[in-house]
């Protein structure tokens, strides 16, 4: 079957026959056959999964497996063992970081006793992350470097946004042990080369764990988790892959999901009770983490989305659709005079994301003005990265920047009309 074109893909998203999207860093439309996913489950097998023996309990849970694995393998690259669902890139974070900060609990061999946690933590090992990190990739290791009384670091990279080895090398040391970075920039469109920056900091300390926040990329851009030799990889479902909100996923790697106590603990999870331990399933590291009836839904709707992305259009075809917009974009966007826009200034390092500000215009107000008289829907602000906008100097005049932001179904035709809504906007 030949993939997908940019247009049939179009056809099958009923919001782009009205607006021009332009905001799928923020999230992205459902498309027709992800939608039919869900109702597919709702209206032939709307069963729980993991406990009935019953026919459509049983073809619930089996197409539940099938997600996870479509997931893991045309996604990350994983073992669907290895991955865990979660409800967005946030969650992913902020579960790495409270089971970090717990002792290990070993209730998987059935000996149900305490063994070495993974990071011993003591005063001063440093957590190092960067300033044009979004929130979400701030926040729970701030709050994590405190509760365990590490210092915290953040690289400040050159100013066109891309992180480079030479960024990392000077800041990690033996007291490193946890390093979290971006897969790709939502604030300055950049894809960082992270497979070289983790060799050169596994070089220098090979214990640092290493959480990358791929928000930006998986659906977008082709994702091997094992090529890449990190620790923790965490994605939203509803950007990239073109799922639905609440849906989203987190790798962990083998050698330690196998020895993680779960962030939460109850029914579906476990091999055997007794009235005062619990040892836990051995079957599927990643189904431990899914205590209580799961949002069924959105994992079909993932599992869906990811041979969507992956097979009936091809990641390879999304990303060189993406560079070929964003190449006529920066090529046109140069002239427009009074408008100034962030990372770098070629196809170097970038994928579908662009951010800009016109003197005289808040972000926000340029944002509304697009919409207003275009239908042109973009976002604008600080886009989760208060620090980033800070150190690029245009939080206070102009509270961010706007952001258009592209997927496969974009036309150059919506790149002709930005431009055209940009030249009135910038007169
Ligand atoms: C780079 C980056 N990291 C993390 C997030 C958080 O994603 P979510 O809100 O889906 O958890 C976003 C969302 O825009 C993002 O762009």
């Amino acid at each position: 079957m030949s993939p997908l074109t940019p247009e049939e893909v179009r056809a099958q998203i009923p919001i782009m026959q009205k607006y021009i999207y332009l905001d799928n860093a923020a999230t992205t439309p459902v498309p027709l056959p992800v939608f039919e996913a869900v109702k597919e489950y709702i209206y032939e097998y709307p069963a729980n999964v993991e406990r009935g023996a019953y026919s459509i309990a049983a073809i619930a849970s089996e197409k539940v497996d099938e997600a996870r694995e479509n997931i893991a393998n045309l996604l990350l690259n994983c073992n669907p063992s290895e991955f865990i669902f979660t409800r967005n890139e946030t969650q992913g974070g902020n579960f790495v970081a409270h089971t970090l900060l717990q002792p290990l609990l070993n209730r998987a061999e059935g000996n149900f006793s305490e063994v070495e946690p993974i990071v011993k933590w003591e005063p001063h090992d440093e957590i190092i992350t960067t300033v044009i990190e979004h929130h979400s990739n701030m926040l729970p290791w701030m709050r994590l470097a405190r509760q365990v009384k590490a210092d915290y670091k953040v690289i400040m990279p050159e100013k066109d946004g891309i992180l480079r080895p030479k960024d990392f090398t000077p800041v990690i040391s033996e007291k490193t042990k946890l390093v979290a970075f971006q897969h790709a920039s939502n604030v300055l469109g950049t894809v960082h080369p992270v497979k070289e920056i983790i060799r050169q900091i596994r070089e220098i300390n090979p214990h640092t764990l290493i959480f990358i926040d791929g928000s930006q990329a998986p659906g977008h851009i082709r994702v091997d988790v094992k090529a890449l030799d990190c620790d923790f990889y965490a994605f939203s479902g509803h950007k990239g892959p073109l799922s639905m909100p609440g849906t989203g996923g987190l790798y962990i790697r083998k050698e330690l999901i196998s020895q993680l106590d779960p962030e939460e603990i109850g029914g579906g999870i476990i091999a055997d009770v007794t009235k005062f331990d619990y040892k836990l399933r051995s079957d599927s590291y990643g189904k431990r983490w899914d205590a209580g009836t799961p949002n069924i839904v959105g994992y079909l709707a993932l599992g869906r989305a990811a041979v969507y992305v992956a097979k009936e259009i091809g990641l390879k075809n999304i990303e060189e659709q993406e560079l070929k917009l964003m190449k006529l974009l920066l090529e046109e966007i140069q002239d427009i005079k009074n408008l100034e826009f962030y990372g770098p200034r070629t196809l170097e390092n970038r994928g579908g994301v662009l951010t800009f500000n016109i003197k005289g215009w808040t972000s926000h107000e340029l944002s509304l003005a697009l919409d207003d008289n275009w239908s042109i829907l973009t976002r604008g602000g600080h886009h989760c990265a208060i620090p980033a906008m800070r150190w690029l100097g245009i939080h206070d005049e102009y509270g961010g920047n706007t952001r258009v932001s592209f997927h496969y179904y974009n036309l150059e035709s919506d790149i002709e009309k930005l431009i055209e809504a940009l030249k009135v906007l910038s007169e």
